[in-house]
C-alpha cells in the first residue's frame, strides 16, 4: 500500500465534513455568547433571535451534525474497537444529551421572554452551561480524529518501510508490480519537502 506519510494529519473526506460542520458550530456559539452577553446585562435582543439559535441547535448542530456522528462516526469507532460504555463515545452520547438538555432550558425560556422577567437570566443560564460543553466537546472529537488518523498513517508506513502491503476494505484487485514505496522517496517531488 502506498505510504500515508506519517505525522501529516491529514482528514479523510467524512471527517473533513464534520470538522467543517464543526466551524459552523463554533460560529453559532459565539453569537450565542454575544447574545447572552447583552441578556447578562440587561439589554434586550432583536425579537426571534434567541428563537433563530435554537433551530440552529437543534436543526444543524444536533439533527444533521450529532444525527451522524451517532448514526455513522461512533458506531464506526466502535467497531475499530474503542467501547461504549466506559469509552469515549459513551461519554461523548452523554455530552450530546446534556447539550439537548440545554437547547431544551433555552427554548423554553426564549418562548416567555417577553413576558417573564426572569425568562432572559434563564437562557443566561442555559446559555453558560451549554456554551463551554460544545466547545470541549468539539475539541475532544476533533483530537481523537487527529490521533486516529496519526495512528492509521503511523501503521501504514509501518507496514511499508518493510515492504508489505495492507489492504482495505476497498481494495478491489492486485497490480502487477507491489504498491510498497521505499522510504527514500516517501517525499518525493511534486511533494512539499519543506517540512
Ligand atoms: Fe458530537
Ligand atoms: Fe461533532
Amino acid at each position: 500500500m502506498v505510504s500515508s506519510q506519517s505525522g501529516a494529519s491529514g482528514y479523510g473526506p467524512a471527517t473533513a465534513l464534520l470538522k467543517e460542520e464543526h466551524d459552523l458550530i463554533l460560529r453559532g456559539l459565539a453569537v450565542l455568547e454575544k447574545v447572552a452577553a447583552r441578556l447578562a446585562d440587561g439589554k434586550p435582543v432583536p425579537p426571534g433571535t434567541v428563537e433563530k439559535l435554537v433551530e440552529f441547535f437543534r436543526n444543524f448542530a444536533d439533527r444533521c451534525h450529532h444525527g451522524k456522528e451517532e448514526a455513522m462516526l461512533f458506531p464506526a469507532l466502535e467497531a475499530a474497537g474503542l467501547p461504549r460504555h466506559g469509552g469515549p463515545t459513551g461519554v461523548m452520547y452523554t455530552e450530546h444529551d446534556e447539550g439537548r438538555a440545554c437547547v431544551r432550558g433555552i427554548a423554553g425560556a426564549a418562548a416567555r421572554l417577553a413576558q417573564d422577567p426572569g425568562a432572559a437570566q434563564e437562557i443566561v443560564q442555559h446559555a453558560r452551561q451549554f456554551i463551554p460543553l460544545l466547545r470541549a466537546h468539539i475539541d475532544k472529537v476533533e483530537d481523537r480524529h487527529r490521533v486516529l488518523s496519526d495512528l492509521h498513517a503511523e501503521i501504514q508506513d509501518a507496514f511499508n518501510e518493510f515492504s508489505v502491503q495492507i489492504m482495505t476494505p476497498a481494495f478491489e484487485s492486485q497490480p502487477g508490480q507491489p504498491v510498497v514505496v521505499p522510504k527514500s522517496r516517501w517525499h518525493a517531488p511534486p511533494a512539499d519537502q519543506s517540512s
